[in-house]
């Protein structure tokens, strides 16, 4: 068995969230991530036969049943995990019923995956209808993009063509838009729910007044659309108290979306 701190998985999990923090979007516990993992590749690493103990997962995960995920631990600090991957990760599976995670590595002082439990597999579910190959969900407080909130309408197609305005390449970035939740009480199946019905939609997701959630088929994916929504909000901060003299047009947005051969949200464009 070889040693797991080697994996791919674990050191991508551990450049992510150091990343993250170094960028100032996970203060604290702030932020979670989940990432499905190959069956083929945990067996590398661990013997998937030996259950370190089960965690109810508080909803039915079924449609994940038998599948595993490197995660986030609740309480725990991004700043941490490159330190100390043992405690602050977890590798799990979801047992036949949908009903427990069977906890295989990590958590090792005791602790639980990430209080976003609920919204992580249930954004998993929406997201794997629409695209098989999803296998990232992420969630983070970036900075700029959480200002925006404070200041800006949160109406969806709003918000998304304020974005998409700020640089070029966001409309071929996130095509698809920025869904919206309201403020919702997080940590419970409520805001899962939401978060997965708006997952059928948009691989972005805001929690207004809280933060944002991506969807992709990597880590570097998924950080990389965080990432570009957040510079398009941070251009946002640094200009929405300017007057603006100059704008990307909405015809040089179609022009981008055909070159890249995107589908986009065409009913958020002000087109003639
Ligand atoms: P956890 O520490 O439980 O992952 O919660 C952090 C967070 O960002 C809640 O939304
Ligand atoms: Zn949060």
């Amino acid at each position: 068995m070889k040693d797991i701190l080697t994996s791919r998985f674990v050191e991508e999990m551990r450049r992510t969230t150091a990343n993250m923090y170094r960028l100032g979007w996970d203060e604290r516990n702030g932020g979670n991530i989940s990432y499905m993992l190959d069956e083929n590749e945990v067996k590398e690493y661990l013997d998937v036969k030996k259950t370190i103990r089960e965690i109810p997962t508080g909803f039915n995960a079924l449609p994940l049943a038998g599948k595993y995920f490197i995660v986030t631990g609740t309480g725990k600090y991004f700043k941490n995990v490159d330190v100390d991957p043992e405690t602050n990760l977890g590798v799990l599976r979801i047992a036949s019923d949908g009903e427990t995670a069977q906890l295989l590595w990590g958590f090792k002082d005791g602790g639980k995956f990430t209080s976003e439990f609920p919204a992580h597999m249930m954004s998993h579910i929406a997201r794997l209808k629409v695209n098989p190959e999803n296998r990232v969900v992420m969630h983070s407080h970036p900075t700029n993009l959480l200002a925006m909130n404070f200041v800006h309408e949160l109406d969806e197609k709003k918000l998304t063509h304020t974005l998409w305005e700020m640089c070029t390449e966001c409309i071929v970035v996130f095509p698809d838009g920025v869904g919206v939740l309201p403020w919702m009480l997080c940590g419970t199946n409520s805001i899962g729910e939401a978060t997965a019905e708006k997952m059928k939609e948009f691989r972005v997701v805001v929690w207004a007044l809280h933060g944002v959630y991506g969807a992709g088929r990597s880590l570097d994916e998924t950080f990389g659309l965080i990432e570009t929504v957040e510079k398009a909000a941070q251009i946002y901060m640094l200009t929405a108290h300017l007057p603006r003299l100059n704008t990307i047009k909405d015809e040089d947005m179609v022009k981008l979306a055909e070159l890249f051969k995107v589908e986009y949200r065409k009913d958020f464009l002000n087109l003639n």
